[in-house]
């Protein structure tokens, strides 16, 4: 049974799902993905509409959405920038009245989290971030799922996080982490860490006694005793301008085997929301050979389950919209 509080409900920051709620999308996103590989379908959103609203390039979440709802028999229109013109050519608060007259439910992906917040204000229908500066919050469902997926539980797992821990990664593995009985450590150098005062704010309301943060700059000691280490691209979209002060910061955090050995747990895994450089075969990754994140070894070896991530993205969405629709 879907939970009556699902319905209707947004998601913004994954700050309004209660523990039960998440660990019921979890459970149900595992169901659908068993029942696509039988490729048997429900059509649970069948006659439905659903909008996509990006105002940044996406491959994953994009085709996550849109693959989730045309599974379930929705319907689905796909707006980018030009088109919307959020805020220059009309208000995001009419826009969100117009949309949702027509649509069931509306994914947005944009910048200032405020306008999420603003389209799911006026729009009177589920908004689910598809990504804004500050949260990115069904990427860490996903990432709640293969956990489960991978270890049976989420709860008593231990997680490092290494990268930029200001960013929307950084922030949503923190509200999961005190949702879901993580013990959860950011490891960044000093400039990159979360400010004391939104740690302290997610961990004074955690929900589970287990969630825990801690904030390190020292990688061994970070990872160490670590189930999983998570990596992020070091300059998020939008930021790729900063690049140049942004490498120096982060040389000494790049993820490779070496890193996943100092957790001394023999099944410790890697996990990477996507994009990550990895290798020089993107044009970014040539023009500045310094920004790869993450050894090619350790990305294309038994323990990634960067690929398990990134399918999980559609089944946890697609569990998403059936219970908030
Ligand atoms: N992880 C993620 O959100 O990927 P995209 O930017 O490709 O959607
Ligand atoms: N921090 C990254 C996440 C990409 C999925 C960004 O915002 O670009």
């Amino acid at each position: 049974m879907v939970p009556r509080s699902l319905k209707g409900c947004s998601l913004l920051t994954l700050e309004e799902l209660s523990s039960a709620e998440i660990e019921y999308l979890i459970d149900r996103a595992l169901d659908l993905k068993r029942l696509k590989r039988e490729r048997v379908f429900a059509h649970n959103l069948r006659d439905r509409n659903i909008c996509l609203v990006f105002l940044k390039p996406s491959t994953r979440t994009r085709a996550a959405f849109f693959v989730a709802a045309s599974d379930e028999g929705a319907s689905v229109e796909f707006f980018e920038e030009k088109d919307l013109r959020f805020g220059i050519k009309e208000s995001v608060k009419d826009i969100a009245r117009v949309l949702g007259r027509m649509f069931d439910g509306i994914a947005f992906r944009g910048f200032d989290h405020g306008v999420v917040e603003e389209l799911a204000k006026y729009a009177g229908v589920p908004v689910w971030n598809a990504l804004s500066d500050d949260h990115h919050p069904t990427q860490v469902l996903a990432d709640m799922m293969t956990l489960k997926e991978e270890f049976g539980t989420v709860s008593g797992l231990r997680l490092a996080y290494v990268g930029d821990g200001r960013n929307n990664m950084g922030r949503s593995l923190m509200i999961a982490s005190c949702k879901m009985g993580l013990d959860l450590r950011i490891v960044a150098p000093k400039p990159l860490q979360p400010a004391t005062e939104s740690v302290l704010q997610y961990l004074n309301c955690r929900a589970h006694p287990g969630g825990n943060v801690n904030v390190t700059d020292d990688v061994a000691a970070g990872v160490s005793g670590c189930d999983a280490v998570y990596g992020d691209i070091w300059l998020s979209m939008g930021e790729e301008h900063l690049v140049a002060e942004r490498i120096p910061m982060l040389r000494h955090y790049k993820i490779d085997s070496e890193v996943l050995k100092k957790t001394n747990r023999s099944g410790s895994i890697f996990l990477h929301c996507l994009p990550s450089l990895h290798n020089h075969e993107t044009l970014f990754a040539r023009e500045h050979p310094d920004a790869i994140d993450t050894s090619e070894d350790l990305f294309e070896g038994q323990n990634s389950h960067v690929f398990d991530q990134a399918e999980n993205r559609m089944h946890i969405i697609k569990a998403l919209m059936v219970a908030t629709i």
